[in-house]
């Protein structure tokens, strides 16, 4: 038991302290990886259809964890209808910052076990990496924040900062009850930063800050024409085919340069600086590289005519994900009564997603062919979201991921979208944002076989530790 005493002040940041900090952390690194196989374990999948209880039960999970550190007020938050964040604080450290540490426990559906090598929920270490889904995106990023915490709680009995822990429960699923989540619990959650352990290095071991995030707007389309399958052959000729229809829909989208072909889309779409185009210059990644990493296949070509990761980081992207019409396992000489896609717009700084969300849904419901009916669902959207790095805490992060990685960070972007950043950085006044993830450019997250680098999950968890004291190192306003 730790001396209360000793608990209710702040520990103190010179290097003796984060020394000890980072001993701790080395005499119980094995324990954290076992606490990270035990999350994995838990199919927590967000998505419709999917099991709610196993969610449930990794929030429970993730919050009897964040018990065991020693963290105060230790609770799941619930939404009617949602799946639940989990909570945790420590804030005995009276002037010093507080901040608001972000992570995710559910996860993506395992997709095709076939072309999994290992169990997708059974975790296995191998070549230096964990295997498993989730064991990365994200539930890597919960034990990040854990094991810094406890590893200042046990050599300090205290931290130097005051920490708010949030854990969601849908982030996969789009967050799609973080409005409501932000409104009720805005008091609770005020900070001075956010850091957030959900994005990517840049190259693994190469410590990165990630300083932009892409947006997302979903639709659902679905195109009519008959009232039920007819015979291809007895009726074929005379009757238009929904799956056909809906292929014209979708090839309107696309230039064929790949750009997109809705009227007014690129129009907000802010141009990169001088110096951030020379920044994305100046990483150590070509064209080569980057068709290595994303898996194209020989003679594929590479779109937009920019550097790929300005394509990535700061252009949109159109995607149809999936598509169906009768099915594979079904198919059969008819024509089909109707056609399904859903379709993703990345969004970049500074699109309007209700202003996406139109435009894509008229371009969907323009002069469908053949007088098809043709419907549009939105799904869900989250916004991009775009910082510049000149806070004092970016500085604090910098030394802290310099010292832990033992190489120079270097600032990124981000295709992806993580809804929660941009309404909470809002909320919190512009409050600095800090995300600094473990996934490398070989997790393949969200897809078969996803894994977690080892070695950069130690150094990302030792560079949290640091990240604390530097924070309060740059002065408690960060
Ligand atoms: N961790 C990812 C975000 C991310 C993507 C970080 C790529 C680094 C590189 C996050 O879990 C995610 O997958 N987000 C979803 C959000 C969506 C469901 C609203 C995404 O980007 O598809
Ligand atoms: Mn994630
Ligand atoms: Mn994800």
């Amino acid at each position: 038991m730790a001396n209360p005493t000793q608990q209710d002040k702040a520990a103190p940041v010179d290097d003796g302290a984060i020394q000890k900090a980072l001993a701790e952390y080395e005499k119980n690194q094995r324990t954290y990886l076992e606490e990270l196989k035990k999350l994995v374990r838990i199919p927590s999948v967000s998505f419709e259809g999917f099991d709610k209880q196993q969610v449930r039960k990794s929030g429970e999970a993730t919050c009897d964890l964040l018990r065991r550190i020693g963290l105060d007020n230790v609770q799941l938050l619930e939404m009617p209808g949602a799946h639940p964040y989990a909570y945790g604080e420590w804030l005995k450290a009276p002037g010093r910052p507080t901040l608001l540490l972000y992570a995710h426990h559910d996860v993506q559906p395992a997709g095709d076990e076939e072309k999994w090598a290992t169990k997708p929920f059974e975790p296995v270490e191998k070549d230096g990496r964990l295997w498993g889904r989730g064991a990365a995106d994200d539930k890597a990023g919960i034990l990040v924040h854990v094991a810094a915490i406890q590893s200042w709680l046990k050599s300090a009995g205290s931290l130097p900062v005051n920490v708010k822990i949030i854990i969601e429960g849908e982030e996969e699923a789009g967050s799609g009850s973080l409005g409501d989540f932000l409104r009720k619990h805005r008091k609770m959650l005020q900070a001075d930063a956010i850091v957030l352990t959900d994005t990517g290095n840049f190259e693994t071991g190469l410590p990165s800050i990630t300083t932009a995030l892409r947006g997302i707007v979903v639709v659902n389309v679905e195109v009519k024409a008959l009232k039920q399958p007819v015979h291809s052959g007895m009726w074929g000729g005379p009757v238009p085919d929904a799956a056909m229809a809906l292929s014209k829909i979708l090839s309107r989208l696309v230039n064929d340069d790949g750009s997109i072909a809705i009227p007014g889309i690129y129009d907000k779409v802010k141009p990169l600086s001088d110096s951030e185009r020379k920044s994305i210059k100046a990483l150590p990644s070509d064209e080569k590289l980057f068709r290595k990493q994303a898996g194209m296949l020989e003679g594929v070509d590479l779109l937009g005519g920019r550097h790929p990761w300005e394509m990535n980081w700061r252009q949109p992207s159109i995607a149809v994900n999936a598509i169906q019409a009768s099915s594979r396992k079904d198919a059969r000489n008819i024509i089909v009564d109707s056609a399904w896609a859903r379709i993703g717009i990345r969004t970049v700084p500074d699109m309007d997603p209700k202003d996406v969300e139109r435009r894509l849904t008229e371009a969907l419901q323009k002069d469908p062919p053949w007088g098809v009916k043709v419907e549009v669902h939105k799904e869900g959207a989250g916004s991009w979201w775009y910082t510049s790095s000149d806070a004092p805490a970016f500085k604090a992060a910098i030394k802290a991921l310099r010292e832990g990685y033992g190489t120079e960070p270097v600032t990124i972007g981000c295709g992806g979208s993580i809804p929660f950043v941009d309404p909470f950085s809002k909320e919190l006044g512009g409050a600095p944002a800090l995300l600094i993830g473990v996934e490398d450019p070989y997790t393949n997250a969200h897809s078969e076989n996803e894994s977690l680098h080892l070695g950069d999950f130690v150094k990302a968890t030792k560079s949290a530790i640091r990240l604390y004291a530097e924070l309060v190192r740059v002065g408690g306003s960060t």
